[in-house]
C-alpha cells in the first residue's frame, strides 16, 4: 500500500493471472490515494493489515515468492526514526526472510537502494564498488543485504534490487522524491528551487519499471545471477545531475524558472551508477520509461488531481509529514506501532 506497491500488484496480476496474490501492510499511508477512484489493492486476492515486526505464520505458509517492500523508506524518515528504521527495515526484514525460508518460500526479492553508494566520485558505481551509506536508511539496506546473503541457497533464491531513486505517477503518489518534487513545484509555483547546489548525481527509475524488475527477479533462474544476487536496477541513460532534472522539467512545462540555492550545503549523497549487469541479466525487462515521458506523466497525473498546492512539502504527499501527523494525533506510538 506504498508508492511502489500498486505498480507491482498490477504487473504481477498480469504476469500471474491465476496466482493467489496476498498483500501485507501496516497501512501507514492507506489514506494517501491520489488521482484514482479505485483501490489499487483490489487486484490482490487478499489484503491483510499487520506489522512486518509481527507476521503470523499463516501468512507465510504455502507461499512461493515474497517481495519485501515494507520499510521506513527514505532518508528524512530514517533520520527522524533511526532505531525504528533499522528495526523495521533490517532486523524484521531478516527475520521475515528466515521464516520465509523455513516455510518453503523459494524466491525472496528485496527492494534495496543505490543510496548505499552514498558519496562517490564521478566514476559510475558497480555492484563491487565500496559501499558508503550516509544515512540510517542507507545503512538499513546495507545490513539487510549482508545478512540475506548467507540465507540464500539452491532452494531459497534471494534477489536484492538496488533501485535508483524512484519517480513517476502512482495511485499512491509521493512528492518527497526529487523529480516528483520538481514537477510539483513547476505546476504549483512555476518555480523550481533546488535544495542543493544541483551538482549531485542521481540515477532515476520510473516506479512502473521497478515493478518490471521485481517481476523479473521473482522468476529468474538461479543460473542467471546465482542463488544470491545484488544488482543495480535502473538504466545507464538515466544518470543525471539534479540540476539537469530541473532543467528537463522546465523544458517540458512552459514558463518555469529554476533557482539553485547557492547557499545550500553540498548534498553529499551523490552517485553515478553502472547498470550494465542488470542489462546483461535481464535484457527483456529493461526500463522503458524515459525522463521526458515520466515528467509528462507526472504533469498529467497532478493536473488530474487539480494539484495547485505550493505548500505541498507540508502535505500528506510527504511521508515524513504523514508519520509525524499520526504520532501527533496519538495514532502511532514512539516505535511507529499503531496504538
Ligand atoms: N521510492 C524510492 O525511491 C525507492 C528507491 C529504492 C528502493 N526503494 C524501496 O522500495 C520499497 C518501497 O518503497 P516505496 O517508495 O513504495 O515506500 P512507501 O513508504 O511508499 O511504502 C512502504 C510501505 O511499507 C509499509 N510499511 C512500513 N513499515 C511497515 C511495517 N512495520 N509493517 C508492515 N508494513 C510496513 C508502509 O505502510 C508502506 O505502505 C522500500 O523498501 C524502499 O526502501 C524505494
Amino acid at each position: 500500500m506504498g508508492y511502489v506497491g500498486p505498480g507491482v500488484v498490477e504487473r504481477l496480476r498480469a504476469t500471474y493471472p491465476d496466482a493467489e496474490l496476498l498483500g501485507y501492510d501496516t497501512a501507514y499511508f492507506a489514506s494517501c490515494l491520489t488521482h484514482v477512484s479505485y483501490l489499487p489493492e483490489r487486484k490482490l486476492d487478499h489484503q491483510l493489515f499487520g506489522d512486518i515486526r509481527d507476521i503470523p505464520d499463516e501468512v507465510l505458509a504455502g507461499t512461493d515468492a515474497i517481495v519485501n517492500l515494507a520499510a521506513i523508506s527514505n532518508d528524512p524518515m530514517g533520520n527522524k526514526f533511526e532505531s525504528v528504521t533499522l528495526n523495521i527495515n533490517h532486523e524484521s526484514g531478516i527475520e521475515l526472510a528466515k521464516r520465509a525460508k523455513a516455510a518453503g518460500v523459494k524466491s525472496f526479492v528485496f527492494a534495496s537502494s543505490c543510496s548505499m553508494y552514498g558519496a562517490a566520485s564521478d566514476a559510475p558505481k558497480t555492484e563491487d564498488s565500496t559501499l558508503n551509506p550516509l544515512t540510517a536508511y542507507a545503512r538499513s539496506k546495507v545490513f539487510t543485504e549482508r545478512d540475506l546473503k548467507p540465507l540464500a541457497d539452491s532452494n531459497f533464491k534471494v534477489t536484492c534490487l538496488r533501485f535508483a531513486t524512484a519517480c513517476g505517477m502512482s495511485p499512491r503518489l509521493r512528492l518527497d522524491l526529487v523529480l516528483n518534487d520538481f514537477v510539483a513545484c513547476a505546476l504549483a509555483s512555476k518555480n523550481i528551487t533546488i535544495l542543493s547546489d544541483g551538482t549531485p548525481w542521481r540515477p532515476l527509475i520510473n516506479v512502473k519499471d521497478m515493478a518490471v524488475a521485481i517481476d523479473w527477479a521473482i522468476g529468474r533462474e538461479a543460473s542467471n545471477g546465482g542463488d544470491f544476487l545484488a544488482v543495480n536496477t535502473g538504466s545507464t541513460s538515466w544518470n543525471y545531475q539534479v540540476k539537469d532534472l530541473a532543467e528537463a522539467v522546465a523544458s517540458v512545462i512552459p514558463g518555469v524558472s529554476v533557482a539553485i540555492n547557492t547557499d545550500a550545503p553540498p548534498d553529499k549523497r551523490s552517485y553515478r551508477v553502472d547498470f550494465s549487469l542488470y542489462e546483461k541479466l535481464a535484457p527483456n525487462h529493461q526500463p522503458q520509461y524515459d525522463l521526458v515521458t515520466t515528467i509528462k506523466e507526472l504533469k498529467e497525473g497532478l493536473e488530474a488531481m487539480n494539484f495547485s498546492d505550493s505548500d505541498f512539502r507540508n502535505s500528506k504527499l510527504m511521508r515524513l509529514k504523514v508519520l509525524t501527523g499520526l504520532q501527533e494525533s496519538r495514532q502511532l506510538d514512539d516505535n511507529l506501532a499503531w496504538r
